[in-house]
């Protein structure tokens, strides 16, 4: 993996630790940060070491409080539509990787932070995680896929209710409306947490998690998810790895999976 200047990263055990890194900003995401982002998961889809990717803010006041405000300031009607685009097109990039990617919350999960959130396929927050939409602060509205993610993570009413009054939650009332997955009491549990996640999924078959991801992100999408699901499974069955599976089952011992 290539030195970022934003971004931190450290592969373990097969993990990508990513870390967005600019602590004396809250982890506000500049055109920089993103372009490392991107940089970052062009590596990790071609990259086979590593399985999986964990992301989180430096430090303990914020996981990323949203997209940088000095850069939104400059905006004019033409570069704000390719800054939404742009935005858009890499955390779908992180939406659609065919490796699990959770976010650990920390402290102040906001705007653009929120949204990067919402791109991973799972959130695991620390007790202090504090989560919103607030661009209407600012006279915008998100950009970076939130009004679509949002809707869909957590229905219309409550979606229209944070972001037009631009107000934060907590961690638990994040839970309770299923923009969390789990909440743990400090970062470092958190972390613990998505590991565990992690270590499990990364002992099952690769070549079927990608399809989950494909089938799941197929059912808020344009294309009729079903079809999306049988051209998936059929597939899998054409895997080595579903022949192992198979086999493993019948012959009563752990399958061991090569993600082919
Ligand atoms: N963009 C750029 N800088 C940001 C930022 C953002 N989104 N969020 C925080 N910062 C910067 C602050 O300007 C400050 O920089 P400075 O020390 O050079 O003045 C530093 O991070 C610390 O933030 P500060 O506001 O002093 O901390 P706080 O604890 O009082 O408040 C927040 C924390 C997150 C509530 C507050 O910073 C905030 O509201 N940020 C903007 C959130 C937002 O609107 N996000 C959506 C953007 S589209």
């Amino acid at each position: 993996m290539s030195e970022f200047v934003n971004i931190l990263t450290e592969e373990r055990n097969g993990i990508l630790y990513l870390t967005v890194n600019r602590e004396d900003k809250m982890n506000a995401l500049n055109f920089a940060t993103l372009e490392e982002l991107k940089e970052v998961f062009e590596q990790v889809i071609d990259n086979k070491s590593i399985k999986a990717v964990i992301i989180s803010g430096a430090g303990e006041k914020a996981f990323v409080a949203g997209a940088d405000i000095n850069e939104i300031a400059t905006l004019n009607e033409v570069n704000a539509r390719k800054f939404a685009e742009n935005g858009q097109e890499i955390f779908s990039m992180i939406e659609n990787c065919h490796k699990p990617v959770i976010a650990v919350t920390n402290g102040f999960t906001l705007g653009g932070g929120c949204e990067l959130a919402m791109a991973c396929h799972m959130r695991v927050a620390s007790a202090n995680a504090k989560f919103g939409q607030p661009e209407v602060n600012l006279g915008i509205i998100p950009g970076y896929g939130g009004t679509q993610r949002l809707t869909l993570l957590v229905g219309r009413g409550k979606a229209n209710e944070l972001m037009m009054t631009g107000d934060m939650i907590t961690a638990e009332e994040a839970k309770s409306l299923g923009l969390v997955n789990h909440v743990l009491p400090t970062k470092a549990e958190a972390i613990a947490k998505a590991e565990e996640i992690v270590a499990k999924i990364m002992s099952k078959a690769p070549l079927a998690i990608g399809m989950i991801v494909d089938c799941v992100n197929a059912a808020f999408s344009e294309e009729n998810g079903y079809q999306t699901e049988a051209n998936s499974f059929a597939r899998c069955v054409k895997s080595g790895d579903y022949k192992e599976g198979t086999s493993a089952f019948l012959e009563k011992r752990k399958p061991v999976f090569r993600g082919e």
